[in-house]
């Protein structure tokens, strides 16, 4: 089975623009880019054409590379402040000069629909509402609607960062029916792996759902899956290809092709998490508009 994530978020986008036209308020999206990084630049294009198609508001914020943290945190002040932006995002990575960690905690935690804010990791860490990072969130979302249970399951996470690893960690080992958890993607044994972890494959080996998000063009081969897991690849990687008009195609952390022959289910990529984000980042939107939080029902 094919975890098509493209068709997902066309219907799911759609109940979001539905869900827009009946609120009663235009939700607004402010994006911020500083610099010029290429993959960047291509992200927040899509996030800012997903929101005018769902009927959305979409502020495009663009700063030059050399942009000071004291510039930054009075743009992200700005927009805080105002009653037609219900969300503000600030694309990552920032350029060098900038404190991100400073950045991120200056965003209004009701207005922070990356989910990435201190006051909504402690609130996913407790089991509260708040705003559920993007990409776990997607995940959790890809899963159940595929009739995937996580739930007594052992899921193995490759990749311990902040803005997917640990949070996707927290989520699948949320208490199912606790405020803060999904009503359907907790309960799950969760191991996370990542570069010091010893015999890898011998842990990965074990999961009935492998999530990898490291970074590594094709690091999970065959051998590392057990037959018929679900394998969830969150790598977006820009590998060179002369062959493509752009010079380059985009590849997973997963070996494709030969992982899929051995797995029950996979996410393809591109088409699989990627437009997910997005989605839930639309979601994340119309609910702060309508001063809820990720958990709450559309
Ligand atoms: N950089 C890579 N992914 C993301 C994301 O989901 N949100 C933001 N703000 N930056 C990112």
């Amino acid at each position: 089975m094919i975890l098509d994530g493209s068709a997902l978020s066309k219907t799911l986008r759609e109940e979001v623009a539905e869900a827009t036209r009946g609120s009663g308020v235009k939700p607004g999206l402010a994006t911020i880019l500083v610099g010029d990084d290429p993959a960047s630049f291509s992200y927040v294009g899509s996030k800012q054409r997903a929101c005018e198609r769902a009927g959305f508001k979409a502020e495009d914020v663009r700063l030059p590379g050399q942009t000071t943290q004291a510039e930054l945190e009075d743009v992200i002040q700005g927009l805080n402040a105002r009653d037609d932006i219900h969300g503000v995002l600030v694309q990552q990575p920032l350029p060098k000069q900038i404190d991100t960690e400073v950045i991120v905690a200056s965003v209004d935690p009701d207005k922070d629909v990356d989910g990435f804010h201190p006051v909504n990791l402690g609130r996913l860490m407790r089991g509260d509402r708040g705003f559920l990072p993007c990409t776990p969130f997607g995940i959790t979302r890809l899963l159940s609607s595929a009739g995937i249970s996580v739930s007594g399951k052992n899921v193995v996470i490759v990749g311990r960062s902040l803005l997917v690893g640990k949070p996707l960690a927290l989520m699948f080992l949320a208490k199912m029916g606790q405020g803060g958890g999904l009503q359907d993607t907790g309960d799950a044994t969760v191991t996370v792996c990542h570069s010091r972890t010893c015999d890898l494959p011998a842990v990965t080996l074990g999961a009935d759902i492998l999530v990898c998000a490291i970074g590594i063009p094709e690091f999970v081969r065959a051998d590392m899956v057990r037959e018929g897991a679900t394998v969830v690849d969150v790598g977006i990687n820009r590998v060179d290809d002369s062959t493509k008009p752009r010079g380059y195609r985009l590849v997973g952390d997963v070996m494709y092709d030969e992982v899929a022959e051995k797995a029950g289910a996979i996410t393809p990529v591109p088409g699989g998490v990627g437009p997910m984000t997005v989605t839930m980042l639309l979601y994340n939107t119309l609910q702060s508009a309508r001063k809820l939080y990720s958990q709450d029902p559309l």
